[in-house]
C-alpha cells in the first residue's frame, strides 16, 4: 500500500519547468489536493504512524497547512500555522535561516504550544530542509518537542535528510 499510494502521488504530480525562476523544475501538487480521494490516501498516510503520539500538528507556509491541517483533524489535535515573518497577528517567535540568496524567518505564536508539547511538523516538500530545520528550531525554542518531520514529497538530490540528522524523517513519496 505505501508503494501503491507512492505511485499514485507521482502520477498526480505535475512538473512545472523554471518555476518559480529558471531552472528550478516545481512539483505542482495542486492535482493532488484537487483529487479527493487521493487527497484522503494521502493524508491518511501522514497521519498513520502517529495516532495517540503528538499534542499538535505544525504546519509550514503555505502548502504545509493544506497536508497539516487534516493531518491534525485526522489526528484529533490541534493545528500551529507557522509563517513567514510579520503575517502572526500576537506575539511571535522566530528563527532565521539561510537561502541559497540571502536569508528567510518563519515564526510562530509564542502561546502556541505548551512546553513539553509533542509536536508533527508537517509539510509537502522537502527539498534542502532549511525550512523544516528552522522549525524544528522554532517549537524548541518554544520548549516543546518535535517528534517527527512528515512530508508528501522529499527531492532526496538536495540533501534536506542531512539537514535533519536528529530527526525522524518520513516522506510518502522519495524523489
Ligand atoms: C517550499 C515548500 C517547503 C520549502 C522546502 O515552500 O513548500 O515549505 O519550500 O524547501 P527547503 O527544504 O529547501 O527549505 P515555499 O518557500 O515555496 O513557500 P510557499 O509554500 O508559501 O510557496
Amino acid at each position: 500500500p505505501d508503494e501503491e499510494l507512492a505511485a499514485r502521488i507521482t502520477a498526480s504530480l505535475r512538473d512545472i519547468p523554471d518555476f518559480p525562476e529558471p531552472g528550478v523544475l516545481f512539483k505542482d501538487i495542486t492535482p493532488l489536493i484537487g483529487d479527493g480521494a487521493l487527497l484522503t490516501q494521502t493524508v491518511t498516510g501522514l497521519a498513520r504512524p502517529w495516532h495517540g503520539r503528538v499534542d499538535a500538528v505544525a504546519g509550514l507556509e503555505a502548502r504545509g497547512f493544506v497536508f497539516g491541517a487534516a493531518v491534525a483533524v485526522a489526528l484529533g489535535v490541534g493545528f500551529v500555522p507557522v509563517r513567514k515573518a510579520g503575517k502572526l497577528p500576537a506575539d511571535a517567535v522566530g528563527v532565521d535561516y539561510a537561502l541559497e540568496y540571502g536569508t528567510a524567518r518563519i515564526e510562530a505564536h509564542a502561546d502556541a504550544v505548551p512546553a513539553g508539547a509533542r509536536v508533527l511538523v508537517v509539510d509537502d516538500v522537502l527539498a534542502t530542509g532549511g525550512t523544516a530545520a528552522a522549525a524544528c528550531r522554532l517549537f524548541e525554542q518554544l520548549q516543546a518537542e518535535v517528534v517527527g518531520v512528515d512530508v508528501v514529497i522529499e527531492l532526496a538530490a538536495l540533501g534536506g535528510r542531512e539537514r535533519l540528522p536528529e530527526r525522524a524523517v518520513r516522506a510518502l513519496l522519495t524523489v
